[in-house]
């Protein structure tokens, strides 16, 4: 029995192949390396020293899908495939409705096809939009996205919900993920943004290493404690753990729709964030003020105790962790 991994070379997906290839689980990854490289695959391999099956595609290709549910015995599907560009999507509409939605649809039917209903979805605290309390639980309203990209979280959760809603048979799982940085400890896999980065901890990274001048921080208007944005950083470890835990919660319980918030529960600020990296990497981190970024909100972390209470996760890593780790991906791809 095997977990399918479409876009399993990214950065999310490659630190969950690690940790489901830990916990004993057998994997097999489909990715077309539109966002993600080869070396990822033998990375993976290195960090665990195990194999696992690799198919090079485009995961909306439903024949060739369909080829690989008909060669390998898969019981779940972890969907790491979505376009995740916030900026990108704005000006590629088409292309991230056709990639995430579409792409979604096919992989679902196809798994419905082979009797496969076993489904754990990447999804975004973005889908709450402008949260009207924080903390934001699972029971926070959802809806106000302000791109394409987080629409397309959005439209395809609704999705999830109408097909369990004519079938109870389905096992799935919505996790909505706070800010995910850091990498592995190894150094071996990290994030890979194409271009400039639109992220906070891959841009603080490009100045700490002399790649960019200085950070732009969005705004020191907001109402927060320094005045810039608050949000729930967390490591991309942890959050690959709590797929491993949403999983065995699915193989252990089944038939049901369960949706979790993947965050630690603290906010920290951009300043905290510029602060905390220089304590933890001993590099400065130059900063101008400039204006608001369109779309940003003030704060926005997670309740984290249902994901607590139902599959006994919780974030280990802390702040340092996660600038140590992200600085040393960054030194380790310069090596290389
Ligand atoms: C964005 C997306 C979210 C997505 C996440 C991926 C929206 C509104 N946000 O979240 O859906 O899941 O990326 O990690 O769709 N900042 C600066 N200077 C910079 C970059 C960022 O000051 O150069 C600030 C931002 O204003 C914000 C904070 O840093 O306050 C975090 O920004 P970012 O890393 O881009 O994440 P989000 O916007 O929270």
């Amino acid at each position: 029995m095997a977990i399918l991994l479409p876009g399993g070379a990214g950065y999310i997906g490659s630190h969950t192949a690690v940790e489901l290839l830990k916990a004993g689980k057998e994997i097999v990854i489909v990715d077309d390396f539109s966002n993600s490289s080869p070396k990822v695959l033998d990375a993976i391999r290195k960090i665990t020293g195990k194999d696992f099956k690799f198919y090079e595609l485009d995961y909306k290709n439903k024949e060739k899908l369909e080829k690989i549910f008909e060669e390998n015995e898969i019981d779940s599907v972890i969907n790491f495939a979505g376009f995740k560009a916030v900026g990108e999507s704005v000006k590629k509409p088409l292309e991230y409705y056709e990639n995430n939605v579409s792409g979604a649809l096919v992989l679902l039917d196809t798994m419905r096809k082979y009797g496969c209903k076993k489904f754990i979805f990447s999804s975004s605290a973005t889908v709450y939009g402008t949260p009207e309390v924080i903390p934001i639980t699972e029971e926070s309203k959802t809806g106000g996205t302000t791109n394409p990209y987080g629409t397309t979280k959005l439209f395809i959760e609704k999705i999830l919900e109408d097909l369990y809603a004519s079938d109870n048979t389905w096992d799935i799982c919505i996790l909505r993920y706070f800010n995910p940085v850091g990498a592995h400890e190894s150094g071996l896999i990290g994030e890979e943004p194409q271009g400039i980065p639109n992220n906070l901890m891959p841009y603080i990274v490009r100045v700490a290493n002399g790649t960019f001048k200085e950070l732009s921080v969005f705004g020191n208007d907001y109402d927060t404690p320094d005045g810039t944005g608050v949000r729930d950083y967390i490591h991309v470890v942890d959050l690959s753990k709590g797929h491993v835990k949403a999983l065995e919660k699915l193989d252990k319980e089944g038939n049901g729709l369960y949706i979790y918030n993947l965050g630690t529960g603290i906010g920290y600020s951009v300043l905290d964030m510029v602060n905390a990296f220089k304590k933890s990497t001993g590099k400065e981190v130059a900063y101008k003020i400039t204006e608001r970024r369109p779309g940003d909100i003030a704060t926005c972390y997670a309740d984290p105790t249902k994901a607590k209470v139902e599959l006994g996760w919780v974030a280990e890593k802390n702040l340092e962790d996660m600038c140590k780790d992200s600085w040393n991906y960054i030194e380790m791809s310069q090596k290389k």
